[in-house]
């Protein structure tokens, strides 16, 4: 599939058929998201694999209240754990190299984004999940000191074809020479 068309047709998928991901499936997506670029190729990012029912249903409880995201936590056969050591990207020598202390979260969403590209390009489903307790969901994974869970990602097949969701204009985006000048 072409890049841009990949890009404009991947939907958040919040409902999903009780059909399993292939080994070779989970695989491919995660091989994508090893190959993303990262801050001095430091590589902060890892990912737990989460098929337990059991454990599902207790990170599902993470998440807000409302989060339009809850069923997709138990109806997705996968949750991938998306977390990322909080010292190394954007660091030199245990010392922050700019006046930005979270490259950590830069470096996650684009190994995410490689992610989920893949996943849409073979025909499965995710959604971002980034409004839970992600140190309720870091005590339930047994997350060691230094590392944070950043996302909640289920994967599995859509069982809904969402419409498109809207995106600004690129002249409202998009500015030439000094900011706000079009
Ligand atoms: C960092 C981040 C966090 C998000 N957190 C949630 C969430 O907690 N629950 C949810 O249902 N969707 C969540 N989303 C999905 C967005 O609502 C969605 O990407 C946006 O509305 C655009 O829709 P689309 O992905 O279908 O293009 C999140 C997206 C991002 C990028």
């Amino acid at each position: 599939m072409e890049i841009l068309n990949l890009i404009k047709e991947r939907r958040s998928i919040r409902k999903y058929k009780p059909i399993p991901v292939t080994n070779e499936q989970l695989n491919q997506v995660l091989e994508s998201a090893r190959w993303a670029p990262s801050w001095a190729n430091t590589q902060c990012v890892k990912f737990i694999v989460i098929k337990d029912p059991d454990m599902k249903e207790k990170l599902q409880n993470t998440l807000t209240p409302r989060n339009p995201s809850r069923e997709a936590m138990i109806q997705a056969p996968i949750v991938i754990v998306a977390c990322a050591e909080t010292n190394k990207a954007g660091y030199k020598e245990g010392k922050p190299t700019t006046d930005k202390n979270e490259w950590f979260m830069f470096d996650t969403a684009l190994a995410l984004q490689n992610l989920t590209l893949t996943a849409h390009s073979l025909g499965l489903g995710t959604v971002h999940i980034g409004a839970f307790d992600a140190k309720m969901a870091g005590s339930l994974l047994e997350i060691p000191e230094g590392i944070v869970v950043v996302e909640l990602i289920p994967l599995g097949h859509p069982d809904i074809t969402p419409s498109p969701t809207p995106r600004k204009e690129l002249k409202e985006i998009v500015f030439n020479e000094k900011y706000g000048k079009r």
